[in-house]
């Protein structure tokens, strides 16, 4: 198989995103006729000779070139060209993981003795990435409220080399005014960082907002079937050397199956994403009027305090969202709710088909803004029938009372 020649399908302007969700990465005229791109189990890639060895070598990190599994295969490189041409951005890299995604990402732009700024609603880990690794090695961070703005360029230090962003926020989905943030970044000469996971990269194009460097736990939304540990990152193309050669010295590839099981989800992303979205807005909705709540946070609601940013920003919303119970249950009055779901498991992750619900704690990990609230729930809305999700919690919210 040849390297799909339309991998650069992203500078087709013509190109609709339905368009290039299913056609990105993968070139059946050069794969006899075959759909998908063949999954390549590599370590080892041969030379014929000394020169072929060394002009590789070379051109190592040019498409279509391939030196060392490590560095990656068509196969990954299918799913590299597939995720540039989808978020919009100049080339694309894959990893082992969201969070391998992040740190690399990072690593690219940091020295002992350079700062970070990095949004307090971040994901948890990695946040201990910046606290307790990049800690340990002189880089400074500082966390600021998702809701700054323009204010971001008060927080800008001499020595600031990224504005780390995630819109929404992890845990309590604060919608970001990544424009505003990214052009005070770049007038002080920051990279702009975004997780772009909540949107799968499909109802958020980073590039257009002024993001540097998007980020994706693929594991998500890009693999969609919980069955998968994958993450992509792609850039501009100013950025993108520095990112490429963070990655190789990180060394966290992701293996073929994976990068397969990513493509092959990619695929259905924004039909998979409509239902997630129509499901969890319904549920959101509903929630909302339930006496036992008091906030649903998700930004596609119209009470939300980024509802308008979001309408703004994005062309719509996924499935992931949270609300915070009125404080009068106990702590076990809100277990027998939840244990008693039958349609929502509990466990790490989202982006699946199933239905997901996780009691989450969002205070401990804020120190910019403070989150007065002890408890909240994190609900992701699978593919199920939403009148079955909504009577699944109407039962458990009998039970919240019943306990209470
Ligand atoms: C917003 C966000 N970013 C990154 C990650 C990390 O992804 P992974 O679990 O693939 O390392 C997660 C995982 O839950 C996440 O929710």
């Amino acid at each position: 198989m040849r390297r799909a020649e339309n991998g650069g399908i992203n500078k087709r302007p013509d190109m609709k995103d339905d368009t290039i969700i299913t056609n990105a990465g993968r070139d059946p005229k050069n794969n006899f006729g075959i759909v998908n791109p063949p999954v390549y189990h590599a370590s080892t890639i041969v030379s014929e000779t000394v020169a072929e060895l060394q002009g590789k070598r070379a051109k190592r990190w040019e498409p279509g070139v391939y030196t060392y599994g490590r560095q990656g295969t068509p196969t990954t490189e299918a799913l590299e060209q597939a995720m540039a041409a989808v978020e919009g951005g100049w080339r694309g890299m894959v990893v082992g993981s969201g969070l391998a995604a992040i740190n690399a990402a990072v690593l690219a732009f940091v020295k002992s003795g350079d700062h970070v700024l990095m949004v307090d609603t971040t994901y948890g880990p990695a946040r201990n990435f910046c606290n307790l690794f990049l800690g340990r090695f002189g880089v400074e961070t500082t966390y600021y409220d998702p809701t700054i703005g323009t204010g971001i360029k008060d927080l800008i230090q001499d020595n600031t080399k990224i504005v780390y962003t995630e819109s929404p926020g992890s845990l309590t989905f604060e919608v970001q005014d990544i424009p505003a943030i990214a052009a005070e970044a770049h007038n002080a000469g920051c990279v702009v960082i975004m997780d772009n996971t909540w949107s799968g990269g499909h109802y958020f194009k980073p590039f257009k907002h002024g993001v540097d460097v998007s980020v994706q736990a693929a594991t998500k939304y890009i693999v969609g079937h919980s069955d998968a540990m994958l993450g992509t990152i792609v850039t501009s193309e100013e950025h993108w050397r520095a990112v490429r050669t963070s990655v190789g010295q990180c060394g966290a590839p992701s293996g073929p199956d994976d990068i397969y099981l990513g493509l092959r989800g990619l695929r259905t992303l924004s039909v998979r994403l409509e239902r997630h979205q129509k499901t969890a807005l319904t549920l959101a909705r509903w929630l909302e009027a339930r006496p036992e709540v008091k906030r649903v946070m998700h930004p596609g609601l119209e009470s939300n305090p980024g509802h308008e940013l979001w309408k703004r920003d994005f062309t719509g919303a996924s499935g992931l969202f949270g609300l915070v119970l009125n404080e009068t249950f106990t702590d076990d009055a809100v277990a027998a709710m939840l244990d008693g779901l039958e349609l929502y498991s509990m466990g790490a992750s989202w982006g699946g088909f199933e239905s997901l619900i996780l009691p989450t704690r969002p205070a401990p990990f804020r120190t910019a803004t403070s989150w007065n609230e002890t408890l909240s729930i994190r609900i992701h809305a699978g593919l199920e029938d939403v009148d079955d999700l909504m009577e699944d919690l109407d039962k458990g919210f009998e039970r919240l009372n019943a306990s209470d």
